[in-house]
């Protein structure tokens, strides 16, 4: 991977940028960095290697070199977008679904931001913003997807079990065309996300619908119920057992198979 394959690669998605970097903290940091600079629509940030990579919460997220997939898209939002931002994880969730599913494989998503395969998780993603005042100026959509078996971290310091794609595959997939699919879908998918066709697809690829689920919210703090879609928003609807629906909204919230 290098900046001039990266170009050649993704030429035809006439992006505005392209930043590559061997190796950096986090390409949402600098995806942040940048957009607050004036970085425009469609500029992306691609990293062979993180060093500090981020998940939800700043927990670590991996991304040993030459292994992985890593990269940051920054997105302006137009004036009609602003109210769907809340979508903006369902609009990548369901690129990179969208993705493996091309390679034959049976993605779900884990909401609100993980993509699993066989139950195990192969990609996450991490939504970001740049504000002034309480406006949205930017969007940062980050994307890491385990390319070949290298990229999984080790068993003990997982709170849910990994895969790889070339755990899945047998072989190791061509990293820029998957990178290419993966833009190139949410490219096609943004102008469709304030429709109920988008929000079926997404609630269509929830891992555990129909199923009874846990989610624990930061503390002590969890509840249960069985996942029967999304509200408008993006957030998980769940109904406990007295038949009461209860909104998860996004945040300290991680969801896990009622044991
Ligand atoms: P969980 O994954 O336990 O449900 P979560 O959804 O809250 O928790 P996230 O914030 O989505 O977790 O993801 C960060 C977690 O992902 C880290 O705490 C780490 O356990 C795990 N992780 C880090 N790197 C990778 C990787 N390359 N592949 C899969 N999982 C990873
Ligand atoms: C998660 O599962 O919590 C989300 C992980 C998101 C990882 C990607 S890798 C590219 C971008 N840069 C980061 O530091 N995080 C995201």
């Amino acid at each position: 991977m290098n900046q001039q394959e990266l170009e050649s690669a993704l030429a035809t998605l006439n992006l505005s940028a392209i930043h590559y970097f061997d190796s950096v903290g986090s390409t949402n940091d600098e995806a942040l960095d940048w957009a607050r600079k004036g970085a425009r629509d469609l500029s992306l940030v691609v990293a062979d290697e993180q060093t500090m990579g981020r998940g939800r919460l700043d927990r670590p997220w991996f991304t040993p070199p030459r292994t992985a997939l890593a990269f940051s898209l920054i997105l302006r939002p137009t004036y009609a977008e602003k109210p769907l931002l809340s979508r903006t994880v369902g609009l990548a969730a369901l690129a990179v679904a969208d993705v493996l599913q091309t390679l034959g494989l049976d993605p779900l998503i884990k909401w609100p931001n993980d993509i699993l395969l066989n139950g195990r998780k192969v990609a996450g993603i991490l939504i970001e913003a740049t504000w002034f005042e309480d406006e949205a100026q930017s969007i940062v959509i980050g994307v890491g997807i385990n390319i070949a078996k290298g990229s999984v971290p080790s068993t003990d310091i997982l709170g849910f079990p990994a895969t790889s794609l070339e755990h899945i595959l047998g072989y190791v997939p061509d990293r820029n065309v998957i990178l290419h699919a993966a833009l190139a879908n949410i490219i096609a998918l943004r102008p469709h996300m304030g429709t109920d066709s988008f929000m079926s697809a997404w609630q269509k690829k929830l891992a555990y619908y129909g199923r009874q689920v846990r989610v624990e919210m930061g503390g002590e703090k969890s509840v249960s119920g069985k996942v029967i879609g999304l509200e408008s928003d993006g957030s998980l609807k769940l109904r406990d057992d007295d038949g009461k629906i209860i909104a998860v909204r996004f945040g300290d919230v991680r969801l896990r198979l009622f044991a």
